[in-house]
């Protein structure tokens, strides 16, 4: 009873008394849930960010400034191996760990389930989105005779079904020990007036609160204390959806730690000045990544003196980051972005609603918004033959399709 009141309270006071009607509707159990719910949600928060909605500003491309990338291909074969034995050794010595982000909804690619369990028909066998990532990682122990611990980021949505998943598959043979799973935070889902929703589960419709809620998320479960008790150094960030994900790059790891920066990444050179990927670039000094549909077509279409994209320096979720970073980033916070999403919900009389245009703001933050709290980063530049096969959309480009072809590619080029 203390709790019913409570929440009612707090649905008066912010407005969202829209779904008191439905609260009546629910079983006891049902009604339990949701006034949990209900009375762990920051309704400031969500206020805050709605109201700010209408205050975004339109995205000016005023100070921003290319960024220069290393080129692997440009390297002479003595650099390549000086940077080769720094990051073999930092392996070695136990000091690497890899973080999968695997807390999205997977929207796009429509398959009922979490994105790592989604099964792939590559050479020479099917596998799992996370089987792939299980047998890199059992590779790369064997080469450097070492466990690399492994921490899966999940969200309240997916994080049961991934655990069973893993626990069905006896954790595809990796050292159960080794593999920790964390729960990133949700953010409720608000109508265009700002409203609260009941979805089919009887429960506030929340998502996800974006890749960038990694940096909390890790902190809030401890894993960062586990980092730094087993005196990892490195930490490599990476998506669950490119089967091509290079998940030790050698190279990568011996430039960062040999220039002393907390943060790298690798990229790509975008395929032409329309490919919808965003763009590592400086803005008025800082590290940016501008989305593609924040560029005006001038940008889009700019090359500098070698005739390359000026802002072609792709962002592929391949992200590498020092401990201290981590550790810092805990601590801050992130700008949200909006996206306008299609979600069913329950309306008044109980009946579920399904919209055929967008009808909710989902917020979101963005992993590489923590670049800006650093000075230099070190970008190399990458292949999309060898790093890039991403499964993104049902169909066309960035499917399962395309990355099939492009991982069979590698695959036989390299065996
Ligand atoms: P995307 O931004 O491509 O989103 O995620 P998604 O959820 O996979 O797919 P759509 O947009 O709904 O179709 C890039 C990476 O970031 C992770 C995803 O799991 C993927 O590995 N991610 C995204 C999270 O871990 N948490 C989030 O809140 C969002």
């Amino acid at each position: 009873m203390e709790d019913y009141k409570k929440a009612i309270k707090k649905l008066n006071k912010y407005n969202q008394e829209q779904i008191i009607p439905l609260l009546e509707k629910l079983t006891e159990n049902e009604k339990q849930k949701i006034l949990y719910q209900i009375n762990n949600i920051n309704f400031n928060k969500i206020t805050n960010l709605y109201n700010e909605l209408s205050k975004k500003q339109p995205i000016s491309s005023e100070g921003i400034d290319e960024i220069v990338a290393y080129n692997k291909d440009k390297f002479k074969q003595e650099e390549l191996n000086y940077y080769n034995s720094i990051g073999e050794k930092i392996i070695k010595n136990n000091e690497y760990a890899l973080v999968t982000m695997s807390g999205g909804q997977g929207t796009r690619l429509g398959y009922d389930g979490p994105k790592g369990t989604f099964q792939i028909d590559i050479e020479p066998k099917s596998k799992f989105l996370f089987e792939i990532l299980a047998d890199n990682l059992k590779e790369i122990n064997l080469k450097y005779n070492v466990v690399i611990p492994w921490y899966i980021m999940t969200s309240e949505e997916n994080n049961n079904d991934i655990i069973l998943f893993f626990e069905k598959h006896q954790y595809f043979n990796y050292p159960k020990e080794y593999i920790k799973f964390f729960k990133q935070d949700n953010l409720p889902l608000l109508t265009e007036n700002g409203k609260l929703i009941i979805g089919s589960k009887k429960n506030i419709k929340e998502a996800a609160n974006g890749n960038g809620g990694i940096f909390i998320a890790m902190y809030k479960n401890g894993i960062i204390k586990d980092m730094e008790k087993r005196k990892i150094k490195w930490i490599f960030i990476g998506s669950i959806d490119n089967i091509l994900l290079k998940i030790a790059d050698t190279i990568l790891i011996g430039i960062a730690e040999d220039k002393k920066v907390k943060i790298a990444t690798k990229s790509i050179l975008k395929n032409s000045p329309e490919e919808k990927v965003g763009a590592i670039c400086k803005k008025n000094g800082k590290i940016h990544v501008i989305e593609y549909s924040e560029m005006s077509d001038e940008m889009k279409n700019k090359r500098n003196i070698d005739g390359e994209l000026t802002y072609g320096e792709s962002h592929i979720m391949c992200n590498l980051f020092n401990i201290k970073a981590l550790k810092m980033l805990s601590k801050k916070s992130l700008p949200y972005h909006i996206a306008h999403k299609k979600s069913d919900y329950l309306n008044n009389e109980g009946v579920l609603v399904k919209p055929e245009t967008p009808n909710v703001y989902k917020f979101e933050t963005f992993i590489f918004d923590a670049w800006s709290y650093f000075n230099e980063i070190v970008i190399l530049r990458g292949k999309r033959e060898e790093d890039f096969a991403p499964v993104k959309n049902r169909q066309g480009v960035d499917s399962p399709e395309t990355a099939i072809k492009l991982y069979n590619d590698y695959y036989n080029k390299n065996n």
